[in-house]
């Protein structure tokens, strides 16, 4: 039971969400204006049944731990096997596939668990379930790094404090991708002592000495090498290039194959002697390692494992179109929806417990 001031309300919204007719809910909401989470409680693979396919444009999800918790009204996680723990989310990503539009993402979060001593590997047993048995397309292994973990008093291994997201799509090309809405904002080249600088201190001194002291350089390869150098400083004095780096044969140490059957990059050292790569003048896209601390959870009436609004924010920005609907089928407290409603998304969540709906809908509508 919950304890609030405002019973009544409470029981109001309980009924709202608990109101099925779940198909025609979501087209009326897929029509409308109403950037609102819509809401839906029970069975994440009976619920997601009922929506169309093809109709949704994003999903993110942490699914149940299993094992850990047990939820209300029992739920995936209570299973005595960790494999058919895996089946059982299984059947809930291929109905998430099917209501998921060609140009569609899903982004999974795990963490992993230890049974008799041994860590099982559950995020990847179930990422590689899904690529062999759905055909799901990973984009992005990313580490979550949550810097502070839980106090951990064993003897014989290392603190854990990270836990894997997954990007997967379901086409290998034409899926929604907006790379610009989630770079940084791009440093720029500057004037120093007169001298143009590029963004991270790059000045040109360094690259033409090693031209001039190259014994991999033929002469005419040097005077290419010098023209090129001095053309792209010219770029980065007109601001075209914001930064770039010059790798010369012999030089630097290029992270290609060496063969210029396999690499371009390889080729052109082989038949030129330099190259040089530039940073992308909006700035650079984030990395597969976010550093977010878990959300405090410390005053909350409900629940434990939600997870950071920080964590949806590229996840939408990049793959959520403006116009789209998002979707969480363990919706919990709802933080998918929230961010999803920050941002100007729509957003349908799903869960099989009403505590935690109530909650999720209390957290949105405060804000909105
Ligand atoms: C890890 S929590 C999700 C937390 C969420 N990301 C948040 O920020 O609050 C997993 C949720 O799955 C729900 N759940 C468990 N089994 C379910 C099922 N079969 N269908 C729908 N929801 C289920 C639980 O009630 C729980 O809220």
């Amino acid at each position: 039971m919950l304890h609030s001031p405002d019973n009544w309300k409470i029981e109001a919204r309980r009924e709202a969400i608990a109101s099925s007719n779940f198909a025609w809910r979501f087209a009326s909401y897929s029509r409308g204006k109403r950037v609102s989470p819509l809401f839906f409680l029970g069975d994440a693979v009976s619920v997601l049944r009922e929506i169309p396919s093809e109709s949704i444009d994003f999903c993110m999800t942490s699914p149940p731990y299993w094992g850990k918790r047990e939820y209300e009204n029992g739920g995936i996680g209570l299973e005595a096997d960790y494999s058919e723990y895996i089946t059982k989310l299984a059947e809930v990503f291929e109905e998430v596939k099917r209501t998921l539009k060609h140009t569609g993402s899903f982004w999974l979060n795990m963490g992993d668990t230890y049974l008799n001593k041994r860590l099982l590997g559950l995020p990847w047993r179930l990422a590689l379930y899904l690529m062999d048995n759905q055909n799901w397309i990973l984009r992005n292994s990313i580490i979550w790094n949550k810097i502070k973990g839980s106090p951990d008093n064993t003897l014989d291994r290392l603190r854990n404090v990270h836990e894997n997201i997954f990007h997967f799509v379901k086409s290998s090309h034409g899926y929604y991708y907006d790379a610009d809405a989630i770079r940084a904002t791009p440093k720029k080249a500057k004037v120093v002592n007169g001298s143009i600088v590029s963004a991270t201190g790059v000045t040109g001194v360094r690259y033409k000495r090693q031209i001039e002291l190259s014994t991999e350089l033929s002469p005419s390869e040097k005077e290419a090498a010098f023209l090129g150098l001095q053309s792209m400083l010219d770029r980065v004095k007109r601001r075209e290039v914001a930064d770039f780096r010059m790798i010369i044969r012999g030089q630097q140490r290029a992270t290609h194959s060496p063969s210029g059957k396999v690499s371009g990059r390889a080729r052109e050292l082989q038949e030129k002697g330099f190259y040089f790569l530039k940073y992308h003048p909006k700035g650079a896209k984030p990395s597969d390692v976010w550093e977010i601390i878990p959300e405090d959870s410390q005053g909350r009436r409900l629940h434990f494992a939600a997870y950071p609004e920080d964590i949806c924010r590229i996840p939408i920005l990049a793959t959520c179109p403006k116009d789209g609907i998002a979707l969480d089928p363990f919706c919990g407290t709802g933080t998918t929806m929230l961010v999803s409603s920050i941002l100007g998304r729509k957003s349908v969540g799903i869960d099989i417990s009403t505590d935690y709906l109530v909650e999720a809908h209390d957290r949105c509508v405060s804000l909105l």
